[in-house]
Order: structure tokens, then sequence, then C-alpha cells
């Protein structure tokens, strides 16, 4: 039997833990920008004292616009390579208002094996359970595709579940799926949580259509890759602007992605922590002492799902220095 290697998500799930703290005290508060910028702080503090060399592929954006976790930022106090997507906030606006599934999220991979979106904003995306994933085909239209999806999972179109995000581009989508006769959530942001409650067993949601951000595909392209289940997705730019880059940068907008080619590698880890509680997680919940917090946790290689619920004391953690917080 081989030693058990290091499980970089037990590292993760610290900086991701950290930035729900602090952003969890902007709840409600209807400044998105201020909740962001608590927990890309902590989340920075976080990682350089982590033992790796890692690059920012997927982060807060261009160096110009992002003082910290920019896109290309090396992170991290010397070690192994690695490819980290971050998101200190996946859902500012359910932060900033209140709203349920705000989480904090951050992705590891193999220096080089992370999709690199450049110039791409939007992905259309189709997520599905492990069983529908021969059957679902993100080119078909939306009525056959719930026929068949509903089919492998062993269910009529009227008991399915398709989570959507609530935008105006999903208009015709909606009017579509309800056509089909299928039931909906409409939630107004966070397609990451909606992803991983698609491929969650435990959820009641059984797959995710629409358009969401391309960096949220490349973080929950992660979390599939570990939990099954599949992502079907393509370069969906909504303005002019970002189909003229994409031709520039050769990207095609007809290439149907798996997770597999956002991700290259099964090496991998992911963790993220409740910021606002909801269906998916937990949110934080201070107890005037400290506080609690809600995580999942995973690692590609061992395929380990781990739910982690801390207690954080603050006379404990004012001991010690910020990033030995736990
Ligand atoms: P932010 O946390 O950056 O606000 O992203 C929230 C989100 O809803 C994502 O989950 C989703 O992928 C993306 O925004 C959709 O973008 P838009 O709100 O522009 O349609």
């Amino acid at each position: 039997m081989e030693a058990p290697q290091r499980n970089l998500a037990l590292d993760m799930v610290r900086v991701t833990e950290a930035a729900a703290l602090a952003s969890g005290r902007w709840l409600g508060k209807g400044d998105k920008d201020a909740g962001d910028k608590a927990a890309v702080d902590a989340m920075r503090l976080c990682f350089n004292s982590l033992r790796i060399s890692g690059t920012i592929i997927i982060g807060e954006g261009e160096k110009d616009q992002a003082p910290m976790l920019y896109n290309g930022e090396k992170i991290g106090a010397g070690g192994l390579a690695v490819d980290v997507a971050v998101d200190p906030v996946e859902g500012t606006n359910l932060l900033a208002f209140g709203r349920p599934n705000a989480i904090s999220v951050v992705g590891v991979a193999p220096a080089g094996a992370m999709y690199d979106p450049g110039p791409s904003f939007y992905m259309q995306k189709l997520v599905v359970p492990l069983a529908a994933k021969d059957a679902a085909d993100i080119e078909a239209p939306v009525a056959e595709n719930l026929q068949k999806i509903a089919k492998a999972l062993g269910k009529d179109v009227d008991d399915l579940v398709v989570f959507v995000l609530d935008k105006p581009r999903h208009k015709k989508l909606v009017g579509e799926i309800r056509q089909a006769g299928a039931r909906i959530q409409l939630h107004t942001d966070g397609d990451v949580a909606g992803s991983l409650l698609a491929v969650d067993p435990r959820s009641e949601v059984d797959l995710m259509m629409g358009t969401g951000g391309t960096p949220e595909g490349v973080l929950s392209a992660i979390a599939i890759r570990i939990m099954g289940g599949e992502m079907y997705c393509k370069l969906d730019p909504q303005k002019q602007a970002e189909k003229n880059a994409l031709a520039e940068a050769g990207q095609d907008v007809r290439r149907v992605f798996t997770v597999k080619d956002l991700v290259k590698s099964e090496d991998i880890f992911f963790a993220c922590t409740g910021i606002s509680g909801g269906t998916f997680l937990k949110g934080v919940r201070y107890t005037g002492t400290g506080a609690e917090t809600s995580s999942l946790v995973m690692r590609g290689k061992t395929g380990t799902i781990r739910y982690i619920e801390a207690v954080h004391t603050w006379e404990s953690l004012m001991r010690f220095s910020a990033v030995d917080y736990d």
C-alpha cells in the first residue's frame, strides 16, 4: 500500500473558508464590490502561505482591472507547479442581496492542464448526471434533449427539474423547457452551484441548461470531473466585441467542449465554502465567539468527496496570524 500523497484540496478549503468568513459579513449589505474585495484579500493572504508555485488561470480578470488574483498572477510560497482557478465570491449579487447559494471556490490542476478562456466571457452549457452522459447533446433541440435525458435517468420529462439562470437571454430556452413539460428552477446567478447541483445525485436538480460565464465553466468542469457527470459546452459570445476577439484568438465557436477538454488531468483538487446559505451549502453562521462554515472538498485522483463542517473560534484565532486562522 502506497503512503497517502498530499491532498491539496485540504489546503484549498482553508483558503475558501477564509474568503467566506471575510465576505460573509457583507451579506445583504448591497455592496458587491466590498464583499468581493474582502474575499479576495483573505484568499490571497492564505494562498501565499501555501507550498505551491501557482499561476492563476481563472481569476478576477485582467491585471489592470484586478489588483489581486488577476489572470497570470503568480501565487504561493514556492513548490508544486500548479494552475489555479479562483472565484472568491461566485455570485457577488447573491451575496450583496442576501440571496441563496453564494459560494467561495478554488480549483487546482497540474501546470498547463487548465483551459485558458482568453477573451471568452460566455459559454453555453448543458450539465447532466453520469447516467445521462450519452443521452445529452448540446446541439440537439431542447425538447429532444429533455426526452432523452429523462429516459436515461429513468424519469418522465415532467419529473425533471432544470436549473436555468434567470436572464433575458434565456427567454426562448425557458419557453421551450416549459413547452416540453419539464420543471424549472430559475436563479438570478450562480451557475457553478447550478452545475454541481445537476450532477449531485442528492439534489432535486436533474440538469442545467443555458449560457453563463466561461471562467465559471472551467471551475465547474474541475468539480464535475471529480463528481462524475458531464458538461457539454460551446463558446457563446454575447457581444460583437467578444465575437471579434474570439475570431482573432483563433477560437472556434462551433467546438463542443467536455470537462476533459477544460481540465486535462485527473490529478485535480476542488474546494468551495458556502457564504450565503442555500440548497447547495450552508452559509457562514457567526456565533458571537466565532463562526461555523460548511464546505465541499474533493480530490480527483482518489475521487474522495468530503463535506467539512468547521467551527472557528475568534479567541484562538487571535493568538495566531491571519494565515494560521484555524
Ligand atoms: P459573479 O459572481 O462574477 O457576479 O458571477 C455570477 C454569475 O451568475 C455566474 O454564476 C454566471 O456564470 C455569470 O454570472 C453569468 O453572467 P451574467 O450575469 O453576465 O449573465
